[in-house]
């Protein structure tokens, strides 16, 4: 048993001074405190906030890339999401070209399973939709994938046609699940990266500019304007220009089943990270790329106004020296991605919060109880009420600090909000009532977390 007491409770629909007391790895109640029978374990959060174990549905961990992976593994990645107060993520499950689905489902959770300390679920992505893997959609679904991951870009290695995103978009309103998109027009893409390259403009300064915003914009307007044709569930992911705000806005009024995901680094970053000279500019080689500083205004405004409904990572870490070197001749072979799982729930306190952008309740929907039910995790996780799970985050609102991948615990070199000094901190950590994260270390055994069942649930959206 525990009670976590005299803190700021902070959920998606308000905040209030109170306790919160768990027994058997669920919460018992909130606010008033029952007589605690037995032994009890006690934790004082006067001055703290207390949040629900904020949910990552967007992450790419030991992702296979080539020849390489992504350079976190199941154990690193997530731990690092709790030292982060994640105590769930969705991770991205990559299906090979003739490769069975539930196959690939099951190779990934065997990877996860011995590692992985927080609980976590998986999207599938398709990168082979031959009729005979779309067939297995049902089956997938029951086993707790409520969710798939299709792209626009990357043409030739995944990118897929029109007609198999509205097929796709058919099985999702046919069977209940949800789309996720990479939206980037991969001829658009693919004709300025030859351009480039042809000029001899090989560095990563040019990455940019091969992915160019019509590329997001174009594939925006084209997924909603197919998503409200087929009734489809489209989920837009890691959205970030000020164009697809508008457009996902304008779809939503037209009432698409329409949502959509940003991430920190469009909202903290911007382009002037490619005008550094040399090869560091690597370090921030994701796509999309980061852009202006109009775009962070509009995001931010869409986090604000609804339009915008989640905040996930796309963490996708990559060595800058043995790995994103891979790219020294040609900004297309550099890894794409970059790390952040261990920075999101600071990142937006600090410049949301802290700056009036949004408020408590909203950092703590657009990273908690959102994607919890977006994903299909909700109410189990991503809130505090009696029955869910204790995942529980103590946050420090007044603790400043300044993020270095010297003081985090991503398995990379480098982290992309280097020298950002924020106030507010993760502080402890609770997954299904246990204590994991405290005074900086992290006591959870290796292969504790859970493997979840998501199911679609269109019903909590509302
Ligand atoms: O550059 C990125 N975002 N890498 C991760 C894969 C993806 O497209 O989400
Ligand atoms: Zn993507
Ligand atoms: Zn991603």
């Amino acid at each position: 048993m525990l009670l976590i007491k005299n803190g700021t409770i902070v959920t998606s629909t308000g905040t209030f001074r109170g306790n919160v007391y768990v027994e058997n790895g669920r919460i018992h109640s909130v606010g008033e405190t029952p007589d605690c029978p037995g032994s009890i374990e006690t934790v004082d959060a006067a001055g703290k906030l207390i949040l629900p174990g904020a949910i990552d549905g967007h992450t790419h961990i030991d992702m296979p890339l080539g020849k390489i992976h992504s350079s976190d593994s199941y154990l690193t990645g997530t731990r690092a999401a709790l030292f982060g107060g994640t105590t769930t993520i969705v991770d991205y499950a990559n299906q090979n070209k003739g490769e069975s689905l539930l196959k690939t489902l099951d190779d990934w959770k065997k990877r996860a399973e011995n590692e992985a300390v927080c609980d976590y679920g998986f999207h599938m992505t398709i990168s082979d939709p031959e009729e005979r893997f779309l067939d297995e959609i049902p089956a997938l679904l029951d086993a707790g994938v409520s969710s798939l991951k299709c792209f626009f870009a990357y043409r030739g290695r995944l990118m897929i046609s029109d007609d198999t995103f509205i097929r796709l978009m058919e099985l999702s309103r046919k069977h209940g699940f949800l789309v996720n998109l990479h939206a980037e027009n991969g001829d658009m893409v693919e004709d300025a990266t030859r351009r480039l390259l042809s000029e001899g403009k090989t560095g990563p300064q040019f990455h940019p500019l091969a992915h160019p915003r019509e590329a997001e914009v174009e594939a925006v307007g084209r997924a909603v304007r197919l998503a409200e044709k087929t009734g489809g569930n489209l989920n837009l992911v890691h959205i970030t220009c000020e164009e697809s705000v508008k457009l996902i806005a304008e779809g939503k009024k037209r009432g698409v089943s329409l949502f959509a995901e940003t991430c920190p680094q469009y909202l903290v970053l911007t382009d002037a990270k490619y005008e550094i000279p040399g090869f560091e500019a690597a370090k921030w080689v994701l796509s999309p790329p980061l852009r202006k500083r109009h775009d962070q205004n509009a995001l931010w405004e869409g986090l604000y106004d609804g339009t915008l409904d989640t905040v996930g990572t796309d963490h996708c870490p990559f060595f800058f020296n043995k790995q994103k070197t891979l790219g020294k001749e040609g900004f297309d072979q550099i890894p794409n991605g970059a790390p952040g799982i261990e920075d999101r729930l600071e990142l937006l306190y600090h410049f949301g919060v802290g700056t009036g952008k949004i408020s408590l309740s909203q950092w703590v929907d657009l990273c908690c109880t959102a994607p919890a039910k977006r994903y299909g995790l909700f109410p189990e996780k991503g809130d505090l009420v009696p029955g869910a799970d204790a995942d529980i985050v103590v946050f420090n609102p007044e603790k400043q600090h300044t993020i270095s991948a010297g003081n985090r615990h991503m398995n990379v070199d480098y982290n992309a909000f280097e020298g950002i000094s924020v106030t507010g901190r993760v502080e402890q950590v609770f997954l299904r009532g246990t204590p994991i994260i405290r005074n900086g270390n992290c006591s959870a055994e290796p292969g504790s977390g859970n493997y979840l069942l998501r199911q679609y649930k269109p019903e909590t959206d509302k």
